[in-house]
């Protein structure tokens, strides 16, 4: 992809997206959940969106939280495919007050997010969608209140006609030194300046799902989704993050997961 190619003002203005993001503002804000991943890293016997945490599973925990933030019309979550069924089940047995569609995702989580996008934007004409957050399932215990943040602050964007994205940052704490290959220090970036990502991430949606075409075209794959808007040097914008959305990928992940809920039951 060549991001000289392509301008905030072509992203936003271009004869394929009819209305000004400003007026984009009205559409519905839809939660996409990532939980397509195998997890193999947990070392568990089912896919980590699947692993009982306390009274729910990992994706559970997820949709409760989602919903609880009261931001969002809708759920999509990316399961994978053999997982799809089991991921309805557990949607249905939370009988939450707003609607969660599941869909089998891809092989890389990018590929599950461009599929997740696609979806929720194959009715976009008859009943637009202004906002999608991108969620791992795997930072299940993310308060509702990042999402509302989140969400907010992108429809803040779109009021001023400056569509882009906001992302959860935390500063880091450990030193981080850039390495080369054979793992020889090359560099030390400013630890003040530097932060460590979370998801929830909003989009102004219509944005994120032609951004996401053209990065599937030119066969490029990234960790997050806030890096394809980077590219186009479109605004990304930062709020405080979370030490609860941290993502549960190691064993110990579980054990830290239950100090957070056990200290959020005696608040
Ligand atoms: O592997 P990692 O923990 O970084 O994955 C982050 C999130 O992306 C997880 O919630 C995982 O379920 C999801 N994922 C996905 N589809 C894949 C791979 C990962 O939805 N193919």
């Amino acid at each position: 992809m060549d991001p000289d190619n392509i301008t905030p003002e072509e992203n936003t203005t271009a004869a394929d997206q009819p209305e000004a993001p400003a007026t984009r503002y009205y559409g519905k804000a839809v939660a996409l959940v990532a939980a397509a991943g195998a997890g193999h890293r947990l070392g568990a016997d089912k896919p980590k969106a699947f692993v009982e945490l306390g009274e729910h599973t990992i994706l559970q925990h997820c949709l409760l939280n989602i919903a609880a933030s009261g931001v969002f019309e809708e759920i999509v979550v990316m399961a994978s495919f053999e997982m799809c069924s089991l991921a309805i089940d557990q949607s249905t047995a939370l009988e939450l007050d707003i609607p969660v569609k599941v869909y089998p995702g891809g092989v890389l989580r990018s590929d599950s997010v461009f599929e997740g996008i696609k979806r929720i934007m194959a009715n976009d004409e008859n009943d637009p969608v202004s906002i999608i957050a991108v969620h791992d399932a795997a930072r299940c215990l993310t308060p509702p209140k990042l999402f509302a943040d989140v969400v907010e602050k992108t429809r803040l964007l779109m009021t001023v006609n400056n569509p882009g994205a906001v992302i959860p940052a935390l500063p880091v704490t450990d030193t981080i030194k850039m390495v080369d290959s054979v793992g020889n220090v090359i560099g030390t970036p400013d630890r003040s300046r530097l932060r460590a990502i979370q998801t929830p991430q909003a989009f102004d949606a219509k944005l994120l799902s032609k951004i996401h075409e053209q990065a599937a075209a030119e066969d490029i794959n990234t960790t997050d989704d806030a890096a394809l808007f980077e590219r186009f040097g479109i605004t990304v914008m930062t709020v405080e993050g979370d030490r609860r959305a941290f993502k549960i990928t190691n064993p110990e992940d579980l054990a830290l997961a239950n100090i957070y809920m056990n200290q959020d039951e005696n608040d």
